[in-house]
C-alpha cells in the first residue's frame, strides 16, 4: 500500500486594503524609501484598519474562499491550527474564534506560536494528523495583525511588519505528492534578540509597561539578521540534500519574507535561480505567520501537479526550518 501523504489541496489569503507607503512611513518616524528599499526590499505594506478587528478578520475572507473554491463546507473541517503571534486575546485560541466565524461546528483546534516559522511548524504539524489516518480535512491558517504590537515610533522595526493570513487545506494523497519532509529547530537563548516585552506572565500588563511601550516587539535586527541568514539558508540546504535534491529539481522556493537581503542569501546557498523564487515582500513586508501562505495563494496559478517546492523560514525564539513538499494539483 502506498503511503498517504498530506497535501496542500486549496490555498486562498487575505490582505486588508489599507496600503502603509514608505512614503507615509517617512511622515512618521526619521526614515526614507531609499533606505528601506534598499536594506529590505518592502515597498509597502497592508494595515487592518477599525476597530474591534483582529487576526481572527483577516483569516475569515481567507477560509471563507478557501473553501468555497475547494467546493466544501465548513463543517467538513476537522482540525484548525492557527499559527499566529498575534492571537485575538491571550486566551481562548483565534482558531476557537474563528471556527465560531466560519462555522466549523464539527472541528476542533488550537493556536500554534512559533514567532515567523510558525506556519512551517503548523504545517507539519498537521499533516501528522492526515498521516496518521486520524483526519481527512485539516485547516492550516497563517496570519498576523502585526501592526497591533509594532511600535510606529522604533524605525528599525516598524518598517518591516505588515498584515495579512494565508490558509492551506490538507488531505490525504496517495499519489506521492503532499509533505515530503521537515526540518524543524528552536533554540530559546535567542529571546533576547526578539520578543515583546510585557503582556505575559512574567510582566502582566500594567500602567508601566504601556507607558514604557513594553507591549510592543522589540527586535535587535542586526543580530537577527545574522541567525536568520545562515540558519535559514543552511536549513534549506539540509532538507535537500536529504532527500537527493539539486537546484533544477526545485520548481520553487517559497521563503518567509523578512527581508530580501535574507530570501537572496538563501537562494543562492540553494543555488535555485531567481526566477524559481518567490518574492512579493515589496507588497507586504513581513506579516510573520501569514507571509509562506500567502506567497503560495499569488503563485498557485504557476505550480504544476509534481511540482518540488522548498519552503523555509526563520523567526523569534529562535525557529527556523525548511519543508519539502509535492504540489498536489
Ligand atoms: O521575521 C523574522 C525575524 N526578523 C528578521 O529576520 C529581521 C532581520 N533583521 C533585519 O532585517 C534588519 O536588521 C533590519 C531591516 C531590521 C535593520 O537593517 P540593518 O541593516 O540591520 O540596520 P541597522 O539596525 O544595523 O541600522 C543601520 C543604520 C543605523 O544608523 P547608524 O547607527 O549606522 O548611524 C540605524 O540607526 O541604519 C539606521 N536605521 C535607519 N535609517 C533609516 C535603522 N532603521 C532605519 C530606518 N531608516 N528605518
Amino acid at each position: 500500500m502506498s503511503k498517504i501523504h498530506a497535501a496542500i489541496t486549496a490555498v486562498h489569503g487575505y490582505v486588508p486594503d489599507y496600503i502603509l507607503t514608505n512614503q507615509e512611513l517617512e511622515t512618521m518616524v526619521e526614515t526614507n524609501d531609499e533606505w528601506i528599499t534598499s536594506r529590505t526590499g518592502i515597498k509597502e505594506r497592508r494595515i487592518l484598519k477599525g476597530e474591534g478587528l483582529g487576526t481572527s478578520d483577516l483569516a475569515v475572507p481567507a477560509v471563507k474562499a478557501l473553501l468555497e473554491k475547494r467546493g466544501i463546507g465548513a463543517d467538513e473541517i476537522d482540525l484548525i491550527i492557527f499559527c499566529t503571534t498575534t492571537p485575538d486575546l491571550v486566551f481562548p485560541a483565534t482558531a476557537n474564534i474563528l471556527a465560531d466565524k466560519i462555522g466549523a461546528k464539527n472541528a476542533w483546534g488550537y493556536d500554534l506560536q512559533a514567532a515567523c516559522s510558525g506556519f512551517l511548524f503548523g504545517l507539519a504539524t498537521g499533516s501528522q494528523f492526515i498521516e496518521s489516518g486520524k483526519h481527512k480535512k485539516v485547516l492550516v491558517i497563517g496570519g498576523d495583525k502585526m501592526s497591533s504590537i509594532t511600535n510606529y515610533q522604533d524605525r528599525a522595526t516598524c518598517i518591516i511588519f505588515g498584515d495579512g493570513c494565508g490558509a492551506v487545506l490538507l488531505e490525504p494523497n496517495d499519489e506521492g505528492n503532499g509533505v515530503i519532509d521537515s526540518i524543524l529547530r528552536s533554540d530559546g537563548s535567542g529571546v533576547a534578540y526578539l520578543h515583546q516585552k510585557a503582556g505575559g506572565s512574567v510582566k502582566p500588563a500594567s500602567h508601566e509597561t504601556v507607558d514604557a511601550r513594553e507591549h510592543f516587539a522589540y527586535q535587535e535586527g542586526q543580530a537577527v539578521f545574522k541567525f536568520a541568514v545562515t540558519n535559514m539558508a543552511d536549513v534549506a540546504a539540509e532538507v535537500m540534500e536529504r532527500n537527493g535534491l539539486v537546484a533544477d529539481d526545485i520548481a520553487w522556493l517559497v521563503p518567509h519574507q523578512a527581508n530580501k537581503r535574507i530570501i537572496d542569501a538563501t537562494a543562492n546557498r540553494t543555488g535555485v535561480t531567481p526566477d524559481k523564487v518567490i518574492i512579493n515582500i515589496e507588497r507586504y513586508g513581513n506579516t510573520t505567520n501569514g507571509t509562506i501562505p500567502l506567497c503560495l495563494w499569488e503563485w498557485e496559478n504557476k505550480f504544476k501537479k509534481g511540482d518540488n517546492l522548498i519552503l523555509a523560514a526563520f523567526g523569534g525564539g529562535f525557529t527556523w526550518g525548511s519543508i519539502y513538499l509535492k504540489w498536489a494539483y
